[in-house]
């Protein structure tokens, strides 16, 4: 049986395409290619990348430095062009805030720069981590790992390293706790004598580029009233309000009596009202923000039944339908993610018309 990639349910060729006329949805093909169903690598292995702060079950802090780099160097350059004398940044779920450092960091090029990025998170846990300001960086299964090495090979890392080490210094580990103890042991254990983690704070005169507060992405017009942003951020995140699951995670937990297009319909209704027009939604790159599994809401003729893994899914990712709806919001960068399903295209930057 051959299992349809996200994307290519948005193509001409596709079975999606009758009920695609049906509806609002008008995206453009990303950059996709079919491969067997079986590689479904990516989702059985753990991927903690710098690992944050457990706040309770299925809702990790979990981040990264340049986690998703296409998609933060993409939304960077179509800022710069549409906002070039600066614009504020709304970065929500945002952690402890690697992932603002870091497109900071690709924004400027590491040079100071007229970007302010306001972060916002719901776990007071882990915006009290952020305001400590100091951050790590360890090797062995993290994505950042690399900023730990002398000489790397490979040229975008250099020049990753390059931003970092202009707007990071390094600092002495500090008394208090930032990574999850029970995983920081165990991939120590795990990597032995290899195993290194450095700690680093923002330099003194980029840290007023940064404000970091609690804040619920259902709250923003509260949190940013009687402005409009150049970019909002909500990356690796919707799979919290809505539940989902990976497909390979699927089991007798799953809630399949959560309504997925409502709550994803509450937020980008509001993300579209705090938006400059031009501005960005930019997503994450996790499988879960962009395959979901069907709830109990959905007819059969809006589901796709994966044989594999013996679940249903929304045949258009309730995401894409809330953005899309009404021509409300254009796709300006696609990328082909590892997942459940093998490789599959996504949307992950989306520009809100003018
Ligand atoms: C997996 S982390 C993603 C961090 C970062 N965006 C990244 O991609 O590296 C998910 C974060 O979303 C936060 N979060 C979940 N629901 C949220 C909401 N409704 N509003 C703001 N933050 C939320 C969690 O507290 C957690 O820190």
């Amino acid at each position: 049986m051959k299992i349809l990639p996200v994307a290519n349910l948005y193509t001409p060729n596709s079975g999606f395409k009758r009920r695609r006329e049906n509806s609002s949805l008008s995206v453009k093909q990303p950059p996709t290619a079919a491969i067997p169903a079986e590689n479904y690598r990516a989702n059985f292995l753990p991927s903690f990348t710098s690992l944050k702060f457990k706040e309770g079950e299925n809702n990790y802090c979990d981040t990264s430095f340049f986690r998703d780099y296409e998609t933060l160097e993409a939304a960077a350059k179509i800022l710069k062009r549409n906002f070039p004398h600066g614009t504020d940044i709304l970065d929500f779920a945002s952690s402890n805030g690697e992932e603002a450092v870091s497109l900071y960091a690709i924004l400027n090029s590491g040079q100071k720069g007229k970007y302010k990025i306001l972060c916002f998170d719901k776990s007071q846990n882990i915006i009290d981590i952020a305001n400590k300001g100091v951050y790590t960086v360890y090797n062995g299964v993290s994505e950042d790992g690399f900023l730990l090495m002398d000489e790397l090979k490979d040229k975008r890392n250099r020049k990753l390293k390059a931003y970092f080490d202009k707007m990071m210094e390094e600092v002495p580990a500090p008394s208090h706790k930032i990574n999850d103890e029970h995983f920081m042991n165990f991939i120590s254990q795990m990597f032995e004598y290899e195993f290194k983690i450095k700690h680093y704070k923002i330099r003194d005169e980029y840290k007023d580029n940064f404000k970091f507060n609690v804040g619920d992405i259902n709250d923003i017009e509260k949190l940013y009233p009687e402005k409009q942003a150049g970019a909002i951020l909500f990356r690796n995140a919707f799979y919290i309000p809505t539940h989902n699951l990976a497909l390979n995670e699927y089991n007798m937990n799953v809630r399949d009596d959560i309504n997925k297009q409502e709550v994803v319909d509450k937020i980008i209704d509001k993300v579209y009202e705090k938006l400059l027009p031009g501005g960005l939604f930019i997503m994450g790159d996790n499988e879960k923000d962009h395959v979901f599994l069907a709830d109990e809401n959905l007819t059969e003729a809006e589901t796709l039944f994966i044989p594999l893994y013996c679940a249903s899914i929304y045949i258009c990712p309730p995401v894409y339908r809330a953005l899309a709806r009404d021509k409300r919001f254009k796709t300006v960068y696609g990328k082909t993610i590892d997942c459940a399903m093998g490789k599959t295209g996504i949307f992950t930057v989306w520009q809100k018309n003018k």
